[in-house]
């Protein structure tokens, strides 16, 4: 049996926790939230028998195998840190990985050094369609890749100000908190990014309530283009989709089980099906956590996505072109080299 540990037990925890209700073998032992009343919830929604009056109780829990994070991005650094000093080495962390990107190259050091392995929430990387585009990309399908145009777009945004998501000190807006998913399908699609440029409102405090924007481009070593565009937007209408252009076909994913690809006289639909990517997430993460198996998104792939995030929003603060450093950081860790580098 597999006993894990909740540390937040707000919107995410349940998601996982609903996923993880339909795997055999597991159990949810406890949760720490400092809102006694959301930790009750939980535990009485998902017969979780230990509600622990702080993080330093659960830290010190030795029946635990596991242990979920999924309270706020700013939090992330100091728990994942607290977890490793007490032995906790399998770990869920939600994305976005950290708020700063010191604070991730810490984590680099500190796992390696704690033998520990983090698992980051970006779950579009246990999405069928994804895995298709990204297999279409690799096998040369497209030719070689020239641009990908990316727009996720989320009408009907109603966060306040003084909400963790409408604080950009905390959350980094939408081009951290949600664009670091999309900034994670690029990377395991077309690699390493080089350079960003890019505008992004940054939920300023001169409108009258939180909206955010991004509208970036972004340059890649495998010398493709990326225009991205990501809202959190009060009206209008919503759209999620990747666009991948090469020179010898098209493909595009919306996010069904289908993926249309487009190649010279011929237009097809891939049939994409798979498991909903949240329940295919934790499956992963039982696997990590019993049999150490390594994450298909670990620490360096969640940091390089915050690093792009926080590169287009450098980028838009100084209006200058933002380079990032080639990927070895300084700590000395390899940011895996994607396959798709080295498409024709
Ligand atoms: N993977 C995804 O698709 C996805 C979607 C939305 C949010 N997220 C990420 O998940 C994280 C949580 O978002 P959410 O939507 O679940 O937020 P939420 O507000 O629903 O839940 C967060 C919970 O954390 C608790 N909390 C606050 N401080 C804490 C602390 N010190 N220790 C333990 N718990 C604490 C809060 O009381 C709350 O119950 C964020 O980092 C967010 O970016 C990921």
């Amino acid at each position: 049996m597999v006993q894990l540990a909740f540390i937040g037990a707000g919107r995410m925890a349940q998601t996982h926790a609903s996923a993880l209700r339909g795997l055999s073998g597991v159990r949810i032992l406890g949760v720490y939230d400092p809102s006694q009343a959301a930790a009750q919830s939980f535990a009485a929604a998902y017969q979780v028998p230990k509600c622990y009056a702080n993080a330093h109780e659960l830290y010190a829990d030795g029946e635990i195998d596991g242990v979920l994070v999924c309270h706020y991005t700013d939090l992330h650094h100091r728990t994942l840190l607290d977890l490793f000093a007490a032995g906790k080495t399998a770990v869920f962390c939600e994305k976005a990985l950290v708020r700063r990107v010191e604070e991730g190259r810490e984590l680099l050091r500190e796992a390696h050094a704690a033998g520990a392995r983090v698992m980051v929430g970006h779950h579009r990387r246990y999405q069928a369609g994804y895995a298709m585009l990204q297999r279409v990309a690799r096998e040369g399908r497209l030719g070689t890749i020239r641009m990908a145009k990316v727009a996720y777009c989320h009408p009907g945004y109603a966060r306040e100000w003084g909400d963790f998501f409408a604080d950009y000190g905390r959350s980094g807006g939408v081009t951290l908190d949600m664009m670091s998913h999309l900034f994670d399908q690029l990377h395991w699609i077309l690699g390493e990014a080089e350079s960003a440029c890019g505008r992004c409102l940054r939920l300023s405090r001169s409108m009258p309530l939180p909206v955010d924007y991004v509208s970036a481009t972004l340059a890649y070593r495998n010398g493709a283009i990326a225009g991205i565009e990501g809202s959190w937007q009060r009206y209008g209408v919503g759209y999620d989709k990747i666009e991948l252009y090469g020179d010898e076909g098209a493909a595009i994913y919306e996010g069904s089980d289908k993926l249309r690809l487009y190649r010279a006289g011929e237009q097809t639909e891939l049939a994409c099906p798979g498991k909903p990517p949240y329940l295919a997430q934790m499956e992963a993460f039982i696997d990590m956590v019993s049999s150490g198996a390594p994450p298909r998104v670990g620490l360096a792939e969640g940091l390089h996505s915050v690093e792009v995030a926080l590169g287009v929003l450098e980028a838009s603060e100084t209006g200058e072109t933002f380079r990032f450093k080639p990927n070895q950081n300084e700590a000395g860790f390899q940011l895996p080299v994607q396959p798709s580098n080295a498409i024709r």
